[in-house]
């Protein structure tokens, strides 16, 4: 049988042979781990463990919390504030940054999180999960402000999503491609599945909430349109279509099979430059997507290189298979 390589044993030769990461990257990276095991224990146990519904509060987004948002959050505090890894976190859930308490050595990390993607999938049971992305903290000897978060994603030092799906999976990036895991549960550790996973640049499949059309703008509009012809239109073929509504599992199976995912801004809140958040969702993934051999934009420019103003800004996001993203993308600088 072929050895099989923990999460920590991968870890540790990406600190030791490939010197990619820092003994202190590489526990805040094991600490995370563990905190998405214990949160899959919770969303194994579903009503059984009483931590399905709401929790009757609203986020800062005024979006309503489910109970999992907010033990999620909690589960992902408590891991990783006593370390002596991090200097501060930021969270969907929390209204300003939760700085290390005094009590605690500070580090030199910034960890950001979306502790439970897709959830209005929770108490329906279908895949939801976690993402999160890793910045450093801007050199000084000054406390942690809020500003150090604003970063734009090509800072990130690390970034991952852990899937509760059928089996619990994280993928994760230190910037040297993506690998993924899978949880056994009777070792209790992540065990790697695959290395440098690729994402296929050409894809017949797209992922959008397609009761939002009427609300699209022109390029969206069109390229969808164009896909729906089929074999009949200009692309010559016919399209598959996928919306999980956890992004994280959208994502997941892009990574796995390919395909372009796209939350775009649309008329409904034209203020707002689109539904997903850019530090905690769109980051993160779109630097996985990347780091894939993927591509990730707002339609006119790479995620990566936005630069944030706000903690919990959104953002338009196209991402996936490369020709199709760059095909919907040069449909907006076209017009
Ligand atoms: P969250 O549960 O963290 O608020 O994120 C939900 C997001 C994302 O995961 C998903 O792609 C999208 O919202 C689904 O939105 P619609 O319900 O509008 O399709
Ligand atoms: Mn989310
Ligand atoms: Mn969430």
């Amino acid at each position: 049988m072929a050895k099989r390589i923990s999460l920590t044993r991968y870890l540790v030769e990406q600190q030791r042979v490939a010197g990619h990461i820092p003994s202190e990257l590489r526990l805040l990276l094991e600490v995370v781990a563990r905190a998405c095991k214990s949160i899959s224990q919770a969303v194994n146990k579903g009503a059984l463990g009483g931590v399905l519904g709401s929790a009757g509060s609203e986020n800062v987004q005024g979006e309503v919390q489910k109970k999992l948002d907010i033990i999620a959050n909690e589960v992902l505090i408590e891991a990783n504030e006593w370390g002596g890894h991090l200097a501060a976190m930021a969270s969907e859930e929390m209204d300003g940054i939760y700085v290390v308490p005094n009590r605690y050595p500070q580090g030199e990390y910034l960890l950001l999180f979306d502790p439970l993607d897709g959830s209005s999938n929770i108490d329906v049971n279908v895949s939801i999960g976690t993402i999160f992305s890793v910045l450093k903290k801007p050199d000084g000897d000054r406390g942690v402000e809020e500003s150090d978060f604003l970063q734009p994603g090509s800072h990130q030092v690390a970034a991952g999503y852990c899937v509760y799906g059928p089996q619990t999976t994280l993928v994760l990036t230190v910037g040297d491609g993506v690998a993924m895991f899978t949880l056994d549960r009777e070792q209790g550790s992540f065990v790697l599945i695959q290395e440098n996973l690729r994402i296929p640049e050409d894809t017949k499949e797209f992922a959008i909430n397609m009761s939002n059309m009427r609300h699209w703008d022109e390029p969206v509009k069109r390229y969808i349109d164009e896909c729906l012809q089929g074999k009949e239109g200009p692309r010559g073929k016919d399209f598959n279509m996928r919306w999980i509504a956890s992004m994280v599992a959208d994502v997941h199976r892009i990574m796995m099979r390919g395909g372009v995912f796209m939350y775009p801004w649309d008329k409904r809140e034209p203020n707002k430059p689109g539904k997903l958040r850019l530090l905690y969702e769109a980051n993160p993934m779109g630097w996985l997507v990347e780091q894939a051999g993927g591509a990730a934009t707002n339609g006119r420019q790479r995620i990566l290189d936005v630069q944030p103003t706000q903690l919990h800004e959104r953002v338009s996001v196209i991402l996936g298979s490369k020709n199709e993203v760059e095909r919907v993308t040069s449909y907006h600088s076209a017009l």
